[in-house]
Formats: structure tokens, sequence, C-alpha cells
């Protein structure tokens, strides 16, 4: 397996480019089964989640080109399979996605039933309950989810707690249900925005993206577009994060800062200066230690669960004590155990994290054990004292595209050890 050698204690500073969204263009990839034509897609990030997703498309029939300008055009026009195999779903919970898709177009679809992962038990009945009051049929058969439909009707739907992946689910079966569909308790992400966005440039007629209320009129058919992947908002913060654990002074072009403004308020707070328009967000940290910022995770608009695991690292070497609740996840702490190795002082109570600052932490040979715990543990390293070792890092490559290269461009010092 492959690892990262990082040689800690170097300052970051310059420009850097954010790649386009993971958590944006895996719906935006699975929406694609809802239409007879072609569809082109611009700025995915090279990850393995989405090339996870271009394979499940591709053992149903979709036929994905990329051109010389790496955009990809996918055709899902006449699919042989309606069938998310095991070995695919449990790389990638996210292939879910192609559930609500499937029952709207070819009225059936069979989906390995997600198992739990590393941050917690992650069920998927807020989706499946929703899809029945569209009136899907749904039973679970030797670990499948099997779902039948003749036509989905709009109806009112609440959910019953707040799901991204479950409200993009919704949103692309309700396109081509018959009449209108109100989504309510919806989630308000960013990439909610941008999916409804590609959805209504197929045709698709959806209001509310957003808000609290999803409004969706169901048409018959999708037509062909061109779509733009907008920026990564987790991987600008992380990148701003490792500004602010290494007193540097780094700009993270391509970003909108609305998509960041309780992880911008945060940084302020730890001490660091930072600036933003409309287009990029820049960082700098002139501190012996930041100050530690108290932080309880929650769907958009507040603080994202996905940018926790990188602010515990920059408490675990402010000056001062810090508290952080995760209350997202049940089980999204895995990183402070590895923390704890190089020398940091966190402990944890149920969702609740005390991070007390320390002076100084050290490398160590530590282990990734989900996406955002692996990015912790970089940040960890670059402004750890001597060498860290990241073991299984293809957590990382899941979702963020080139990142040592990235990190390397703005000063750091890291390299991929082949396993
Ligand atoms: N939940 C249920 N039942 C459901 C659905 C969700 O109980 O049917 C619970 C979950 O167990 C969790 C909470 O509701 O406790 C929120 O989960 P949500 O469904 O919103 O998460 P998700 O859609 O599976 C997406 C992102 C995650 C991100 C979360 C929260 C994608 C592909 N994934 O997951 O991203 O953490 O929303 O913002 O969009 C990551 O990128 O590292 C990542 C994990």
């Amino acid at each position: 397996m492959e690892k990262l050698l990082i040689k800690g204690g170097n300052s970051l500073s310059g420009k850097i480019k954010c790649s386009g969204a993971k958590n944006a263009a895996l719906p935006m990839i699975a929406s694609t089964i809802l239409c007879e034509d072609k569809i082109t897609l611009k700025n995915l990030p090279y990850l393995q989640d989405i090339t996870t997703m271009f394979e499940l498309l591709g053992s149903m029939g979709s036929e994905i080109l990329l051109d010389e300008n790496m955009n990809f055009t996918i055709s899902s026009s006449n699919l042989s399979d309606i069938e998310a195999r095991y070995e695919l779903v449990k790389t990638m919970r996210a292939s879910i996605l192609v559930l609500g898709p499937l029952l709207a177009r070819y009225g059936k679809a069979r989906i390995a039933l997600p198992g739990g992962c590393a941050i917690g038990s992650r069920p998927v009945n807020y989706h499946l309950d929703a899809l029945k009051l569209l009136g899907a049929k749904i039973k679970l058969k030797n670990g499948y989810i099997e779902a039948s439909a003749k036509k989905l009707i709009g109806n009112s739907i609440r959910f019953d707690g707040v799901t991204v992946t479950g409200t993009e689910n919704l949103m692309m079966a309700a396109t081509l249900a018959e009449g209108r569909t109100t989504l309510l308790n919806v989630a308000k992400e960013p990439e909610i925005i941008d999916l409804a966005e590609m959805l209504n440039s197929m045709g698709a007629k959806i209001s509310g993206a957003g808000s609290e209320e999803i409004i969706i009129d169901g048409v018959d058919r999708l037509h062909e577009t061109v779509f733009s992947i907008p920026a990564d908002r987790i991987e600008a913060g992380t990148y701003l994060v490792a500004a602010a654990v290494t007193n540097g002074n780094v700009t993270v072009e391509g970003i909108n800062p609305k998509r960041l403004m309780k992880v911008i308020s945060k940084l302020k707070d730890t001490g660091a200066d930072v600036k933003h328009d409309q287009e990029s967000i820049s960082i700098s940290m002139n501190r012996d230690h930041p100050r530690p910022v108290d932080i309880t995770t929650a769907p958009f608009p507040e603080f994202p669960t996905d940018m926790q695991a990188q602010f515990s690292v920059i408490n675990a070497i402010s000056k001062g004590t810090s508290n952080i609740y995760e209350t997202v996840f049940e089980n999204r702490f895995m990183h402070i155990l590895e923390l704890n190795r190089m020398g940091c002082d966190i402990s944890v109570k149920g969702n609740h994290a005390i991070i007390k600052g320390v002076k100084s932490i050290y490398g160590a040979q530590v282990m990734a054990t989900d996406l955002r715990a692996s990015a912790s543990l970089i940040l960890a390293g670059l402004c750890a004292k001597g060498e860290t070792v990241v073991d299984r890092i293809y957590h990382i490559d899941r979702g963020y595209e080139r990142i040592e290269e990235k990190l390397n461009y703005l000063g750091a010092d890291i390299t991929r050890l082949p396993s």
C-alpha cells in the first residue's frame, strides 16, 4: 500500500487552484442516467471515487468518452443493466445515488445495500422512505435494495432527518415523476444547488434548492447539456487549514467564499487573517500558536462535518483548550487516536472531543481510516517536528486530487512511497 512521507516544519505559501468538487460530481454523473441524450461534464476531478462511479455506470451499459480537453461525455441512452453490485457499492457508498435515476427512467433498480463505514452506520432509510412516498415499491432481499415503480407520482415529502445524498436522490427521481413533488426538511448544501442547476440545464423544473423547501415539477424527458463541476469547498478549506497550521500565507483560487462562511469565520477566530473576493480566499497566519476554537458540526450552513478532522489539528497545536462536538456522524473521531500518537492531547467522550493545545507535536507512523481523517494526519505531519508516515492513503486519493503535488507546490516536503 502506498504511503506518504511528510517532513514537517515548512511554512506554506503561494497560490493554489481548487479542483472540481467530488461531492458535486458524484450525483451529477448519476443524473446522466435520467437522460437519453449525451451529457458533457467539465472540470471533473481525477479521483478514485469518480473512477468508481464511472465503473458503476459502465457496468450498467453507459458509454463514457474523454476528449482532448479532459471533458467527459456520458451516454446512458440504453442501459443493459439496472444493478449496482456489492463489489462496487462496498467501495463507495455514494453508489446509492443511482437508485433515484434508475427508478425514474427505467422503473426498476437493484442496488447493494451499503453497510456501515468508518465514520458511522450511515443507513439509507430516509432515501427509501421518501422514494416509497413517490410510489416506489421497495424490498430488501439478500443484501440488495430491490425497487420498482410503473411511474413515480409526485408527492409532498418531509425527510425524517436531513440527508445530502437522500435529498439528491429524491430530486433526481422527481424530475421525471408525474406532477409536483415538494421536498421538506431537505439538505441545503451547495452541492444540492449545483445538482439542481445541472438538472434544470437538462430541462428539469426545480426551484428552491438551497432553501427549506424544494419544488420539482415532473417533465417527460430531459435533454443534453454541458455542465462544469464547481470547485471543491472542502478541498479549499483543507488547504486554508494547511496554511493556518504552518504559519503560512496561501491563496486558494476558484472558490466561492459563500460556500465556506462558517469555516472562514472559525479560521478568523483562530487569529488568522482571512480575506476573500468573489472567487478566492487568502489566509495569513502569523502567531506562535493559533487561538483554540469551539466547533459543533451540523448540516449547511453550519460548520461542515467534512472539516472537523482538519480543525482538530488547529486546536491540537493551539494555546488553550477547545471542544469539538460532532453531531452529524456518530463515529467521526478515528483520527484522534492517531493524532495523540503524534503528541496531541485529545480525549473523546461520545461525540465530544476535548482538545488541550500542546506546544509542539512530533512525527510518527500513522494510519488513515477515512478521507477527512487522512487529511488531518497530513496536516498534522506538516506542522510536526520530524517525519510522519501516513499509511493507507488510498483513502485520501478518493477525495483529494494530487494532494502531495499541490502541497509541495506551496512549499511542503511530501513524498509518495510506493507499496
Ligand atoms: N442518515 C440516516 N438515514 C439516511 C441517510 C442519512 O440516518 O437514510 C444519517 C447518517 O447516518 C448521518 C446523517 O444522517 O448520521 C447525515 O448523513 P447524509 O445522508 O447527509 O450523508 P451522505 O449523504 O451519505 C454526504 C457526503 C459526505 C458528508 C455528508 C454530510 C457525498 C457523496 N457524501 O454524505 O461526504 O460528510 O453528506 O455533509 O456527498 C466526505 O466527502 O468525506 C463525506 C463523507
